[in-house]
């Protein structure tokens, strides 16, 4: 029997509702969304509204239309900074963030002469929040954290760093890559300003879906520009959401797919699969601590953690391992760097 533990990367396997409605979608239906007016293009735009209103409900966002779709959360991470950073803006990161965002804001200090300031985490992986609010400077423009490290799976105080930044008046990104679909976001309660999120990780969509709440009235520049289906004869972005930062045909299969896995998710509640993640990663913290040379890093305590598990054994390399689990054992398991090298 093939075990697949290679979660934190992408989820496997999805819903069966998730590839019979992508299915259903392509053979029965095929309509683009916000462009034609016949009954299978009204169809497949409210598919596509109801995926963005299941959003909205998830993540407690009161405006469904300022749900984007994007084809990744790294798509969305690099619009949300793109679009609002401005030469000379500061921004507080925290030591664990993914390329996703590390990249983007590296080249954005290249580029754009913007100013970043790392806060430092415990070797758990733990941020203090003193941290933060010592980073604050006059110049900051927005903080963006992720909210659990894809390589120790310990969990940020987003509802602190949210309140914190709140009460500075300023934006508040998160990178909620390993954590939406199996901890509760409220972006409300959580002062959350801009929400990044992928469909293809624990919200058990299909790949090239993923998204931005846009839960604040910042001014976005698009990434891209491009048809939207309306007001085709104005020469420019239209500055109405979702349009304003979404241009092209859209992802309406995926989309769709996702769709019915956010009704999965609804029905099984989160709850029920954080209970059932907790209970896996006791019994595989305990199982893997019982093996001859193993070091586990990150916080042994599941309720601080997502499931991800980091670990070396002693005079093996970590590819080794991971080859070992796979042809002998059919394991899938992740090694190396995790796209976040400073980890
Ligand atoms: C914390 C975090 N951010 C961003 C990403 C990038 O996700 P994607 O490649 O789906 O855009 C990942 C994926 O591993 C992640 O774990």
């Amino acid at each position: 029997m093939d075990i697949f533990l290679d979660n934190a990367a992408t989820s496997f396997p999805k819903p069966l509702a998730v590839p019979d409605a992508i299915y259903d979608y392509i053979v029965n239906n095929g309509g683009t969304s916000g462009r034609g007016s016949y009954e299978k293009a009204i169809l497949a735009d409210g598919l596509v509204y109801q995926t963005r209103k299941s959003l909205a409900k998830l993540f407690n966002h009161d405006d469904p239309k300022t749900v984007v779709f994007t084809s990744s959360v790294t798509e969305s991470l690099n619009l949300a900074l793109k679009g609002i950073l401005k030469p000379g803006d500061h921004v507080v990161t925290s030591s664990l963030e993914h390329n996703a965002v590390w990249r983007c804001l590296k080249t954005l200090e290249r580029d754009q002469g913007i100013h970043i300031t790392v806060v430092p985490a415990t070797e758990q992986g733990e941020t203090d929040i003193k941290d933060v609010a010592a980073a604050i400077t006059p110049t900051t423009k927005m903080i963006v954290f992720t909210h659990a490290s894809n390589v120790l799976g310990t969990i940020q105080p987003i509802a602190e760093i949210g309140a914190l930044a709140r009460k500075k008046n300023i934006l508040f990104l998160v990178d909620a890559a390993q954590t939406a679909g199996v901890i509760p976001i409220d972006v409300q309660e959580q002062n959350i300003d801009l929400l990044a999120f992928t469909g293809h990780k624990s919200l058990l969509g299909p790949m090239g879906t993923g998204g931005l709440i846009v839960n604040c009235d910042a001014n976005i520049d698009p990434l891209i520009s491009g048809g939207t289906g309306g007001d085709s004869a104005y020469e420019y972005q239209p500055d109405y959401y979702p349009n304003h930062l979404e241009a092209g045909t859209m992802n309406v299969s995926g989309i769709i797919g996702l769709g019915a896995a956010l009704a999965f998710l609804e029905a099984e509640g989160l709850e029920t699969i954080r209970h059932k993640e907790d209970t896996l990663m006791d019994y595989a913290l305990n199982a893997l601590s019982e093996v001859p040379g193993i070091e586990i890093y990150g916080p042994r305590d599941s309720s601080k953690t997502v499931g991800v598990i980091p670990f070396n054994i002693e005079d093996h390399v970590p590819e080794e391992i991971a080859f070992y689990l796979d042809q002998e054992c059919h394991v899938m398991i992740r090694s190396g760097l995790h796209c976040a090298p400073s980890v």
